[in-house]
């Protein structure tokens, strides 16, 4: 494919960094049309030199259209305008050739908690795709398989479950799902009848509550304090109100404050479950980010046999939320009701991706990328930190969290969604509280989820933070 040069056009002095100029002005041409979707930019050292800049410049200016998604990267063939582009912008108005519009901000921004999709092992995926293709399992092989996912897989995991986090189940009780978002449905489908009550908690993770509503269920909040799901105030509503089921948990890195569910309460929550005959959902959805202490293990870990829990991961943080790989370990009688549901919307998943997934597990790549995303996530982590403290000070209050993607903020003496609005116009998208509210009055704070944000870009966002302080 032929580069062509392009012509720019950039701001003599920006208020900002030259790189952020840069990117704006391809932001902007792509907006309009200009730049089509697929088309080869020019390479770094050719558009510096149009442009008369350092050739770091341009290439910041690359990376930072390629974290927001207005770019994407092939190896050996170049950079490419994307086919998908960001949501938000305003393609609809945009009319070639029309007059020059006022330039875009690109925004970047804080996620929920979502890996960096440069970490990715593309080959190793990609290579152990190929060979699931190829296979001749997959070539030879003419009819449907197990509702309940990839044996090869299933058996990966299982052994994956037992070393990593002391799981201990066998691959029967175990079904891959479409993501762990297909298992939250599949659960409540399987444990609540039409009208029964998941408890959740409160602030909490709003697609699980969508997924519950969709399987018939009916949500109710309980709160959350700085050890994780209140037990009493769970045992105070289920006294209440008899329809209660289930609970749907995530113990380890709660959603969204980050804080871990220490052990009394685990067996506090364990303990009372027994008693009731109430089902556990624990989502453990970002298990492997663990910085620092002991390991904490899943509830799934120590549950007695006579108690109902679905324990419930998903590859979304440790690959890619693009890969669609999440997984349900359920007692014998729930599973075979989650499998008939998903038989009935999905017969099977996605052979050969589970079969490439079971290879990357088998192989060890899944746990040499672990490592290394561990390293780099704890490096942000820090560096997020460390920024917080030094320029936001007494505006804000957060803890380290020992593991997780994101940081909780809490925010002492503003409004975090008026804080929001003025981040956002400044280029910087934020999540405030009132995403993870149910019915109670929204945590005055911000679920700083860091992890795909490069270095130079967590600074600048807590740069913006603090100039939009709205105190
Ligand atoms: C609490 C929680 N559970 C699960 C997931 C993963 O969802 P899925 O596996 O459907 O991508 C996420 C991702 O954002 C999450 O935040």
């Amino acid at each position: 494919m032929l580069r062509r040069p392009i012509a720019l056009e950039i701001e003599k002095s920006p208020r900002g960094p030259l790189f952020l100029a840069i990117a704006e002005a391809i932001a902007c041409d792509i907006a309009r049309g200009r730049l089509e979707a697929g088309t080869l930019l020019p390479g770094t050292r050719a558009l510096a030199r149009q442009l008369n800049v350092h050739r770091n410049t341009v290439d910041a200016a690359y990376q930072e259209l390629l974290t927001q998604g207005w770019l994407r990267a092939e190896p050996a063939r170049g950079t490419f305008v994307a086919e998908d582009l960001p949501q938000g912008m305003p393609l609809s108005g945009a009319e070639p050739n029309s007059s020059p519009p006022k330039p875009l901000r690109p925004t970047f921004g804080f996620t929920d908690g979502a890996p960096d999709p440069r970490l990715v092992p593309n080959n190793a995926l990609a290579r152990s795709f190929r060979r699931a293709l190829m296979s001749p399992a997959f070539r030879e092989g003419s009819d449907y398989g197990d509702a309940c996912g990839t044996l090869s897989l299933r058996q990966a995991l299982v052994s994956y479950l037992a070393s990593d986090r002391g799981v201990v189940a066998d691959p029967g009780r175990l079904l891959i799902t479409r993501g762990s978002q297909m298992a939250l449905f599949l659960a409540a489908k399987a444990v609540a009848e039409p009208g029964a009550i998941i408890a959740v908690e409160e602030p909490g993770y709003p697609l699980a509550w969508d997924a519950f509503r969709a399987a018939g269920a009916e949500v109710r909040g309980i709160p959350v304090d700085s050890g994780g799901l209140s037990i009493d105030e769970l045992e105070d509503a289920m006294g209440r109100d008899r329809r209660i089921r289930a609970v749907y948990v995530t113990p380890h890195h709660q959603y969204p404050t980050t804080v871990t569910m220490g052990a009394a309460r685990r067996m506090q929550l364990l303990e009372l479950a027994q008693r009731h005959g109430l089902t556990v959902i624990e989502d453990d959805y970002d298990h492997e980010y663990r910085f620092e202490g002991r390991p904490v293990l899943p509830l799934a870990a120590r549950v007695p046999a006579d108690l109902p829990l679905i324990y419930i991961g998903s590859l979304s943080k440790l690959l890619s939320p693009g890969i669609r790989l999440g997984y349900a370990l359920a007692p014998g009688s729930v599973l075979a009701r989650m499998a008939a549901a998903r038989a009935a919307i999905d017969r099977q998943g996605d052979a050969p991706l589970e079969a490439a997934l079971a290879e990357l597990i088998r192989e060890g790549d899944l746990g040499r990328h672990a490592r290394k995303a561990r390293r780099v996530y704890r490096t942000r982590r820090d560096l997020l930190a460390a920024a917080l403290s030094e320029m936001l000070g007494e505006r804000v209050r957060f803890d380290l969290p020992a593991g997780g993607l994101a940081i909780w903020l809490r925010v002492t003496d503003a409004s975090a969604q008026l804080w929001a609005e003025r981040a956002r116009k400044a280029g910087l998208a934020l999540l405030p509280g009132k995403h993870f509210a149910l019915g109670r009055p929204a945590p005055e704070g911000f679920r700083l989820g860091y992890a795909a944000l490069a270095e130079a870009q967590i600074s600048r966002a807590v740069d913006i933070l603090s100039q939009t302080w709205p105190g």
